[in-house]
C-alpha cells in the first residue's frame, strides 16, 4: 500500500515511523515530512499541504491507495473534501467537522447541544458587550482567539488589564477572525484523551499528557508542548470511557445529526475538576507531542486501524506494555523568536530510545535547526522512570548548542 503522509512536524514523523511497521505499507510519501521521514521514505518538502489543488493532483497522480492527514492547517483548507471527490481515500475530518476545532465558538455551540461538560461561556464580536462581560467575571480570566491560532490565541491571566488589552486584540483581528470566546477559568490538571471515529462510531486510544509551559516547574509562555508522557498514571478508573461515553458519542451524534459526520482522529483536552472532567478544547487531529509517545506504544498495525474506520469499522487498537516519556529540545529563543541554523549532531542514542525530527533541516553537513520545535527525544521503558531515564540519557547524547528544553518531564 502507498500511503501519502501531509504534515512535516513530530507528530508526522511518530506517525511515519508507525506506518513503516506496517506489512501492508510498500512505499510512504511524506508532503513536506522532514529529514525524519526521509529516513523512511521519499519526502516533497516544497509542497504546501495546504494547497488543497495540489495535495489532490499528487495524491491522484502518484496513485496512492491512501492519504493521512496529521496536522489541523490541512483539514481547515479542505483537503479530505478535495481528496475525497477524487477518489482517493483519505484520513481526517471533512472542513465541516472539522470546525470542532477551526472554531471554538462552534465547539462550545456542539457541546451545550450535546450536553457535555464544559466552561461557561459567550461569544463576542464587539468589543464594549465582551469588557462589560468580562468585568462582571470573576479572574483569572480565559479569553479566546475563536479561530485556528497555532496555540497563540489563548490568554489566561489574572490581570484584568491584560486581559481586556486582548480582547481588543482578538477583535481588532490580531488572529485573523474578529470573533473570541470568553470562558471560564477551570481548576485542576489536565489531560488529553485521543479517539478513532467514523461517524458515531469511536474508540479511545491510551491518554497522554504534555507539558505546555517551556520551563520547568510549568513556568514560563505556553507553548506547541515541550514534552509529553504516556501512560498516565494516578487518573481515577476508567477515565478513556467515561470520556468516549460522555463526551465523544455524543458530540458525535450531534455531528451526524448536523451533517457533519466525524471521521479521523480526535483529541478532547480535558481539565479534571473536582467535580469531574470538563472540556477544555477539541482538536481534529492527534495531539503534538502527545503522538510520539502513543505510536511506540500501539500494538495494532495503524493501516488496519485506519481502513477499519474508513470502512465504518472501527475497531478497538491493541497496545503493548511500553511507557514512553518524550523530551522535546526547542530552538534558542523559542517560542517568541526562534534562532535557526544551529548545528546538530545525533550521537550514539542509548538503545531503548527514539528520535523524531521537527523544526530540522539537512544539507550536505548534515543536520540543524530550523526554528520552533525541532527534536522529540523519546525513552522508553518498563514503567516511567525507566523511560524517563533513557530520554534524558538520549537528550546527553546530542550536541545541539542552546537549546531549551524542561528537565522535568
Ligand atoms: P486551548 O487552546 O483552548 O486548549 O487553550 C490552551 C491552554 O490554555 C490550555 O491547554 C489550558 O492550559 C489553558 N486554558 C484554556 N482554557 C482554559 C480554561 N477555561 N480554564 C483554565 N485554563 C484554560
Ligand atoms: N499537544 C497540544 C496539541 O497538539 O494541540
Amino acid at each position: 500500500m502507498k500511503v501519502l503522509l501531509l504534515g512535516g512536524g513530530g507528530r508526522e514523523h511518530a506517525l511515519g515511523w508507525k506506518l513503516s511497521q506496517s506489512d501492508r505499507l510498500s512505499q510512504l510519501i511524506s508532503a513536506p515530512g522532514n529529514p525524519g521521514l526521509g529516513q523512511l521514505g521519499e519526502t516533497l518538502p516544497s509542497v504546501d499541504p495546504t494547497d488543497v489543488a495540489a495535495v489532490t493532483r499528487l495524491a491522484v497522480e502518484r496513485g496512492v491507495d491512501l492519504v493521512v492527514v496529521g496536522p489541523e492547517a490541512p483539514l481547515a483548507a479542505g483537503v479530505v473534501d478535495s481528496i475525497t471527490a477524487a477518489g482517493v481515500p483519505v484520513w481526517g475530518p471533512s472542513q465541516r467537522a472539522a470546525a470542532l476545532e477551526t472554531s471554538k465558538a462552534f465547539a462550545k455551540q456542539v457541546m451545550d447541544e450535546a450536553g457535555v461538560p464544559t466552561a461557561c461561556w459567550q461569544t463576542f464580536d464587539q468589543v464594549d458587550p465582551a469588557l462589560a462581560y468580562l468585568r462582571a467575571q470573576q479572574p483569572p480570566y480565559v479569553i479566546k482567539a475563536n479561530g485556528l491560532a497555532a496555540g497563540k490565541g489563548v490568554l489566561v491571566t489574572t490581570d484584568q488589564a491584560k486581559a481586556e488589552a486582548w480582547v481588543s486584540r482578538c477583535l481588532g483581528g490580531g488572529f485573523g477572525e474578529r470573533r473570541i470566546v470568553i470562558e471560564e477559568f477551570l481548576r485542576g490538571p489536565e489531560l488529553s484523551v485521543f479517539a478513532l471515529c467514523s461517524g458515531d462510531e469511536a474508540v479511545a486510544l491510551e491518554p497522554a499528557r504534555d507539558f505546555k509551559r517551556l520551563m520547568d516547574g510549568d513556568k514560563g509562555p505556553n507553548t506547541g508542548g515541550m514534552g509529553s508522557y504516556s501512560p498516565v498514571t494516578g487518573l481515577p478508573g476508567g477515565i478513556a470511557a467515561g470520556v468516549l461515553a460522555d463526551v465523544i458519542k455524543p458530540v458525535l451524534k450531534t455531528m451526524m445529526n448536523d451533517e457533519r459526520p466525524y471521521n479521523g482522529f480526535l483529541y478532547v483536552g480535558l481539565v479534571l475538576t473536582e467535580s469531574g472532567p470538563v472540556v477544555l478544547e477539541f482538536n481534529c487531529r492527534l495531539g503534538d507531542p502527545e503522538t510520539q509517545v502513543l505510536m511506540p506504544r500501539l500494538a495494532s498495525d495503524l493501516i488496519d486501524l485506519i481502513e477499519a474506520s474508513l470502512g465504518g469499522r472501527v475497531a478497538a487498537p491493541e497496545w503493548n506494555d511500553l511507557a514512553c516519556l518524550n523530551v522535546v529540545l526547542a530552538a534558542p529563543g523559542y517560542p517568541e523568536a526562534s534562532i535557526a541554523g544551529v548545528r546538530i549532531r545525533i550521537g550514539d542514542l542509548p538503545d531503548r530510545s527514539l528520535v523524531f525530527h521537527a523544526g530540522t533541516g539537512e544539507d550536505h553537513n548534515g543536520i540543524f535547526a530550523r526554528g520552533g520545535r525541532v527534536l522529540n527525544v523519546v525513552g522508553t521503558g518498563s514503567g516511567l522512570a525507566e523511560a524517563r531515564a533513557n530520554a534524558y540519557a538520549a537528550v546527553k547524547a546530542i550536541e545541539f548548542p542552546g537549546a531549551l528544553f524542561r528537565r522535568d518531564i
